[in-house]
């Protein structure tokens, strides 16, 4: 039996009298008198069909009709009556006139209403998530992330990129976080680990010499969940041999620059702004800062030598760090406004205070205002940039508090005063990143991005004395405040990568037990490569405008890591317990 001669989006007045086919779900019923209308609805739109009085048996079947029943009609286009046409919508100036109607399935009554997003709470909507995929706005996310493969696909393939799969079930690989693993039951006790990203195998390929490889591809993390992070999420990995930093930074931007001019109509500039780290973290507290809005912070360590604020002063004076930003008309911020902020990044920022001071009538004035004299007021309005009715907040704390706590200042106030253009794009390269950061609870040093990255070479004398100062040759690609992308050009000499292991405090035996694959393949010629993998979820959330990647995933994850529609993670067999060796110590512990 055929189903359809059309979908529900496509028949218009230049079909009228044709005799069709439709087939979806009843979107919506309204019984007036003697004809009852129905809503028809597929993926493709929404046609109007009338039932008749004409026709009793029709009509009979006609009413039983309930939402979401799934039916089949047959019937003649004609154009609708004086007033009755709808111009918001394609199919709106017709309707079937229907001659047969066939319920191909019931339907019970959903627990949410499929037209409005907004009935139903996200819990609801997450375990009848196949009901809110008929919904408007969550099928035009899922469609928009098709249409992403589609062009990400067609930019790598026209850029002579060859598509490669990697295991899932593979052997760990460090990206920071914990793995999910897998038992083994044909050997007892051992593990395969679900890939963090195919870091190891992209490297191994360029090592085969396939050149320029790239993968959409899934990548698991068991890591505490954040809002826009998800335990397993996908990546479009690339990576690409015989490379600079600007090679890879120009692969990428193609591939912006499509994705934006198909879906969003913009011709993006190019090439995008470039910023270093530091520079990045003294302006805007963050490695990935928007740059939407202005709101730089400002160095205020000079002002306090000169003034009497002793608890600032103290900190300037054993290697701290006392900085600031001006709030342009902030001066309005009650107590509680402030006092709401201090909370905020005393509780998520381990900042001590935040101290601050409002400008009026050319002076400064409240909070910590009386430590500054008026010559000194005066110094600090003209270097700073401060008008009447504007706020200065200032944070003064060790280096690794005072800037990322401002950067969440800058971002709060931001939200607040709603500056961010939500039809504004600031792609920005983030580069020269430390090589390393210091553990002070482990008392050892860490990768900043991964143990493969390459240090920038002129940086190598520095290793022994101070490695916090060895920049490495990596990047973030960062759009409006999100960390999009990240990559590096990486270590291709076995020797470089064991002195690496070597400051990472990675014995001899634990990177062979652990990379010995790659150091022996780095011994086979291994070409200079370098990469990038962008977050392909977050990069869909912002083109689609939404939030939460939960929004562009098809069958996401709760925050507390639950898929709350077929309840797992769950309880598992003892029998298949048994079968991988497995026992577990307490099941409620
Ligand atoms: P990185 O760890 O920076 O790099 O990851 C690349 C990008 O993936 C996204 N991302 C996530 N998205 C959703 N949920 C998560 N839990 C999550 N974690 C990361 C981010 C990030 O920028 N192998 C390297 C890449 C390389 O060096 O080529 C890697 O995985 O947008």
């Amino acid at each position: 039996m055929a189903y359809r001669t059309h979908h529900c989006g496509e028949l218009t007045g230049k079909n009228t009298d044709e005799i069709i086919q439709l087939s979806g779900w009843v979107s919506r019923r309204r019984d007036h008198g003697e004809l009852i209308f129905i809503d028809l609805r597929d993926r493709y739109g929404i046609t109007q069909i009338v039932f008749e009085p004409e026709n009793a048996e029709l009509m009979k079947t006609a009413k039983k009709l309930g939402a979401e029943f799934v039916i089949q009609v047959d019937g003649i286009v004609r154009l609708r009556p004086d007033g009755m046409v709808n111009s918001e919508m394609k199919t709106g100036e017709i309707e079937i006139q229907a001659q047969s109607l066939s319920i191909l399935n019931e339907a019970k009554t959903p627990p949410f209403e499929i037209t409005d997003r907004t009935s139903a709470k996200e819990d609801l909507r997450l375990e009848y998530r196949y009901l809110d995929i008929r919904t408007d706005a969550l099928k035009s996310q899922l469609l928009l992330r098709s249409k992403m493969y589609k062009i990400i696909r067609n930019s790598l393939y026209n850029l002579d990129f060859a598509e490669v799969e990697t295991p899932i079930l593979m052997k760990s690989t460090p990206e920071g976080a914990r793995d999910f693993l897998v038992p083994s039951r044909l050997h007892r006790g051992k593990f395969y680990a679900l890939p963090q990203s195919p870091q190891t195998y992209k490297q191994l390929l360029m090592i085969g010499g396939l050149d320029k490889y790239f993968q959409i591809v899934k990548c698991f993390r068991d890591e505490d969940f954040r809002a826009d992070r998800q335990p397993e999420f996908t990546q479009i990995d690339i990576e690409m041999s015989f490379v600079t930093a600007e090679d890879v930074f120009s692969v990428a931007e193609e591939m912006m620059a499509n994705a934006f001019k198909e879906i969003k109509g913009i011709e993006l500039t190019r090439p995008f702004r470039k910023m270093n780290y530091q520079e990045a973290m003294e302006n805007y507290g963050s490695d990935k800062p928007d740059l939407r809005y202005d709101l730089k912070i400002q160095e205020f360590a000079e002002f306090v030598k000169k003034s009497e604020f002793n608890a600032f002063k103290s900190v300037a004076d054993s290697g701290g760090r006392v900085k600031g930003l001006v709030v342009p008309s902030g001066a309005k911020y009650s107590r509680k406004v402030i006092d709401g902020l201090t909370d905020y990044l005393k509780k998520y920022y381990r900042a001590k205070g935040l101290a601050w001071m409002k400008c009026e009538n050319d002076a400064l004035v409240g909070g910590i205002s009386k430590f500054f004299a008026d010559d000194l007021q005066k110094e600090i309005i003209a270097e700073w940039g401060i008008s009447d009715g504007d706020i200065a907040f200032f944070i003064g704390d060790d280096e690794s508090v005072t800037l990322p706590a401002l950067g969440a200042l800058r971002c709060k106030i931001a939200e607040m005063e709603n500056l961010a253009d939500s039809e504004k794009y600031e792609f920005l390269w983030v580069v020269d990143f430390p090589l390393m950061e210091y553990d002070s609870d482990a008392e050892r040093w860490f990768s900043m991005h991964h143990p493969f990255t390459r240090p920038i070479l002129k940086d190598l004398p520095k290793f022994d004395e101070n490695p916090g100062a060895v920049r490495s040759d990596a990047y973030d690609l960062v759009l409006n405040g999100n960390e999009i992308a990240g990559g590096s050009i990486r270590i291709h000499e076995n020797e470089l990568q064991q002195k690496v292991f070597d400051l990472l405090k990675i014995s001899k035996e634990e990177a062979e037990e652990k990379f010995g694959f790659l150091l022996k393949a780095l011994q086979y010629g291994a070409p200079p490569h370098g990469g990038i993998a962008f977050g392909f979820d977050r990069l869909v959330a912002i083109l689609a405008g939404v939030e939460q990647i939960r929004e562009v995933i098809a069958f996401p994850k709760t925050t507390s890591g639950i898929s709350l529609m077929d309840d797992s993670p769950s309880f598992v067999d003892e029998t298949q317990l048994k079968d991988l060796h497995i026992k577990l110590s307490d099941k409620n512990g």
